[in-house]
Order: C-alpha cells, then sequence, then structure tokens
C-alpha cells in the first residue's frame, strides 16, 4: 500500500439490541488491542445502520448508549481512541450516497449477510438493509482508514469496500482511497450459538440461552454454559480430535479467547477433562473476565449526559478527520463547491 495514508484503524458496532460475548471476543477485545502507538483508533456506534432493520427510538437511544459505555469499560480511551456515534457526522451518509453510485447491483447481489437477513422477505425488507454495505464501505474510506479489526462474519463486507475503493480511484483516475486490510485475527473470530455450534452467536436469536450478553450476572453466565450443547466425549489431546465437534471446538475457543491463550494451549491443559470439569472452570473465567466490564458499564449508563458529552466530543474529531476527506471527494467527483 503507498506510504501515503497514516495507519488508521476504523471499526463500527451497531447498537441493534444487547451486544454479546461474540462482539466482545470478536471485536471490543481487539479494538482495545489495537489501541497505542501503531495506529490511530476511530471506533464508532453505527446508528445508521441499525435502522435499516426497525428500531424503537427509545431503544435506540439506549442501545447506544450501552454500546459506548461497553467499549470504554473494556478499555476503549476516549482520549487515545476517537469514540462517537455516526448519525452525528454526516459525511458517513453523505459518502454513503456517494458509494450507492460506485458499487454495482451485481456485487450487493453477492453479499451473503443481505440474503440471511432478508431470507425469503427480500421483497419486504428496507431499501437501506441492501445498501448497507455501501454505507459501511463509506464509514471506513471517511477517514482514509487502512485497517478494519471484524469478526469473520464481516469479511465479505469489508473486501467490498476494496471493490468501491479500486473502482473510484479507477473511475476517476485518482490514487485516494486507500485498499484497506480487514484484520480478523485470534481464536475467536466467530463465536458460535451455545445451543447450535453451526450458528452464529447473535444478538438477535430466539432464546436468550443462546448466547452470553455482556450485561449478564454471573450466575445466568453460569447457567447458560452449565446448559450449553456438548457431547458425551471428553476433550481430546489435539485440536485435530474437535474436527467433528462444533460445540466444543466453540467453548474451546471461547475460553482461549477470554484467556488470551491459543487454542491448542486450552485443549492441552485440559486433554481428556469431562464436561463437569471444563464448563464450570470456563463459566468461571467469563464471570472473572465480564462482570467488572457489566459493573462498569451499568455504572455509566446510569449517568447518559456523561456519555453524551463523551460522544460529542468524539463526533468533533470526527467530522475534523472527515469532513477535509469528503470535501476532496467532491472536488473529483466534479460537485461545485462555492460555499468554501
Ligand atoms: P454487529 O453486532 O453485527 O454490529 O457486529 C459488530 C462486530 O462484532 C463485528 O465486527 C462483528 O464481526 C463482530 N461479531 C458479531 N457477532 C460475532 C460473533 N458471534 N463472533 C465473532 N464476532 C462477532
Ligand atoms: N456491518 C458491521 C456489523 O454488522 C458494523 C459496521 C458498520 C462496521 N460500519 C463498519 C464494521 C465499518 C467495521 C467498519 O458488524
Amino acid at each position: 500500500m503507498a506510504a501515503k495514508f497514516t495507519p488508521r484503524v476504523f471499526s463500527g458496532i451497531q447498537p441493534s439490541g444487547g451486544l454479546t460475548l461474540g462482539n466482545y471476543l470478536g471485536a471490543i477485545k481487539r479494538w482495545v488491542a489495537m489501541q497505542g502507538p501503531d495506529f490511530e483508533t476511530i471506533y464508532c456506534v453505527v446508528d445508521l445502520h441499525a435502522i435499516t432493520v426497525r428500531q424503537d427510538p427509545d431503544k435506540l437511544r439506549r442501545s447506544t448508549h450501552e454500546v459506548a459505555a461497553a467499549l470504554i469499560a473494556s478499555g476503549i480511551d476516549p482520549e487515545a481512541s476517537v469514540l462517537f456515534n455516526q448519525s452525528q457526522v454526516s459525511a458517513h451518509a453523505e459518502l454513503g450516497w456517494i458509494f450507492n453510485c460506485i458499487a454495482r447491483i451485481g456485487w450487493m447481489n453477492r453479499m451473503t449477510q443481505f440474503k440471511d437477513k432478508a431470507g425469503k422477505n427480500a421483497e419486504k425488507v428496507s431499501l437501506g438493509l441492501y445498501a448497507y454495505p455501501a454505507l459501511m464501505a463509506a464509514d471506513i474510506l471517511a477517514y482514509h482508514a487502512t485497517h478494519v479489526p471484524v469478526g469473520e462474519d464481516q469479511k465479505q463486507h469489508v473486501e467490498l469496500t476494496r471493490d468501491i475503493a479500486q473502482k473510484f480511484n479507477h473511475d476517476y483516475g485518482v490514487d485516494f482511497f486507500p485498499i484497506t486490510e480487514p484484520v480478523i485475527e485470534g481464536p475467536a473470530t466467530r463465536v458460535m450459538n451455545l445451543r447450535d455450534g453451526t450458528r452464529k452467536m447473535s444478538k438477535s436469536g430466539e432464546s436468550d440461552m443462546e448466547r452470553i450478553n455482556m450485561l449478564d450476572d454471573a450466575d445466568t453466565i453460569a447457567r447458560k454454559f452449565k446448559k450449553a450443547r456438548t457431547d458425551p466425549d471428553p476433550l481430546p489431546g489435539e485440536l485435530e480430535g474437535l474436527k467433528d465437534r462444533p460445540e466444543a471446538r466453540n467453548l474451546v475457543d471461547i475460553y482461549a479467547g477470554l484467556s488470551d491463550r491459543s487454542p491448542e494451549a486450552v485443549i492441552a491443559e485440559y486433554a481428556g477433562a469431562g464436561w463437569g470439569r471444563f464448563k464450570p472452570a470456563l463459566a468461571e473465567l467469563a464471570v472473572e473476565k465480564l462482570v467488572p466490564i457489566s459493573d462498569e458499564m451499568r455504572r455509566m449508563m446510569a449517568e447518559p449526559d456523561a456519555l453524551d458529552a463523551l460522544l460529542a466530543r468524539g463526533a468533533g474529531k470526527a467530522e475534523a478527520i472527515s469532513r477535509p476527506i469528503l470535501e476532496q471527494v467532491h472536488d473529483i467527483v466534479g460537485f461545485v463547491r462555492s460555499r468554501g
């Protein structure tokens, strides 16, 4: 990649319901790890994305506060990173429109998340849900972000972002947008449902028992792991032995993600252990890591004005980075910009 782009991280989470252990291990924990001298880090609560499906306005506000609180409680430092909600910075929607005119219908038709979410109902979902990946490209490229840490399910959307950047650069004969790298790393890039190891853990699954919420209390976390679906066999001595055991593999990956170890190291420690030993150890580890975060989240959510002030400050910083980039886009595209 051309050296002209500052190493810059951008990522987002939707305020569309309670956050899960999947969000924590697949995204938040890794966002925290990327803060530091190597990158400028920009993290966004993507409320424009959330309304691609119907959201109750009060719940949307509360979820926005919940996500902001979760990020800070997990270690995002609002001084070291830029932290804001998407709708307060209009560059996202504006560049999103321009990208709607760059992305091709054929590209959008290949998006597997749209196909999953729309299902048989494709005629009834919003136009926004279809255009959603072009808005995500705008989020990333409005900051010339070079790296995007996400869970495995977002890989295709980051690839689409690269295609949009490439087509824009090519069509206008410029070298303006960076070709962004997805960063999908660690043992828990795809945390699975606790009742069905072939499905992703998500905010919106039908049963609460299939996911761990970041706001679950210690008893609930322990109960959910105890009831998590497994198979009758003990843990094997090597990772290879988990090949056709998705539920078992998922619990090992969660343990690895929470303890910052490799799945191999976890298997080595628990080789031959039955679920009666492994599940309580996993529950204890999850409680140890998550409960201090949820305690802090609840404390912050009780002071929404303070969170609003933080988001306002973050939005100001985000605006300062994205506005000049958007002005250059207007010049490249040929929009008259006579207001300065
Ligand atoms: P979302 O909740 O769809 O806004 O997702 C926000 C971030 O969390 C994205 O980077 C997702 O890839 C990540 N994420 C969501 N669910 C999971 C999961 N089950 N496993 C790993 N990462 C996830
Ligand atoms: N689409 C992402 C998700 O559902 C959220 C998102 C929106 C995002 N804009 C982004 C992630 C930009 C990374 C970068 O998980």
